[in-house]
């Protein structure tokens, strides 16, 4: 998803940096110090927009939450979001995923939420998807050993590649659901993306997985 060009983002951003950091190396093995409390850290790479990451943190006060997203665009939609709430355990990072052990130490994150992530359709592209080796290398580096990652996705080519993909890796899965918003009991627990939303209206099931290292 590549949204259009909106010129107050980047200086919403930057009159905004006690919620969104931009140089996210400086913190890593750092990042409690940008909450209130210390307390566990669950990102989510890829946010959008940011209503599943800023909801998380509104119904888990208890936990912290790390909105990771590349396009500024979006980060700043997801910002608007933030300035609204004012969250004391949710921060944003404008940054590309792919340098994920660059931003976090290892064992500093608790889980990591991957949702409706770009399918990067062509096989040339694999690389790029969040669910590539390359990627659940990072994740297993930085999260700590019993941490879990979730992905939910509508797209069934890029979930049957992540069943695979995560299983080649040696992962463990907890929970796969082919259809999640059928089964009730998810439902209560289950927090929407704006994807999850758009897709979900049109009658498409929605996939989901759990999985530990
Ligand atoms: C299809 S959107 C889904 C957004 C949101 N998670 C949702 O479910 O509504 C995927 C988002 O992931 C972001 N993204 C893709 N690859 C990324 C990466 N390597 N690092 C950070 N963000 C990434 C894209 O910019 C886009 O905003």
């Amino acid at each position: 998803m590549r949204l259009r060009n909106k010129p107050w983002a980047k200086p919403l951003i930057e009159a905004n940096p006690q919620w969104v950091v931009t140089n996210p190396s400086e913190y890593r093995g750092k990042w409690q110090e940008r909450f209130e409390k210390a307390q566990p850290l669950y990102i989510e790479v890829g946010m959008g927009k940011g209503r599943f990451i800023v909801e998380m943190a509104k119904k888990y006060p208890h936990y912290n939450f790390i909105g990771l997203e590349m396009q500024t665009v979006a980060t700043g939609i997801a910002l608007k979001k933030q300035l609204v709430e004012q969250l004391p355990n949710l921060q944003l990072v404008c940054a590309n995923g792919a340098g994920l052990t660059e931003f976090f130490a290892t064992d500093e994150v608790a889980g990591i939420y991957l949702n409706f992530s770009d399918p990067w359709p062509k096989n040339r592209q694999e690389k790029r998807r969040l669910t590539y080796k390359s990627f659940l290398a990072a994740y297993k580096e930085i999260m700590v050993a019993d941490g879990q990652l979730e992905f939910k996705t509508d797209n069934r080519g890029l979930f049957e590649y992540s069943l695979a993909s995560l299983n080649n890796f040696g992962m463990t899965f907890e929970k796969v659901w082919l259809d999640l918003h059928a089964d009730e009991e998810a439902v209560v627990d289950n927090v929407m993306t704006e994807y999850e939303e758009k897709f979900s209206s049109k009658g498409q099931p929605i996939y989901k997985l759990a999985a530990r290292f």
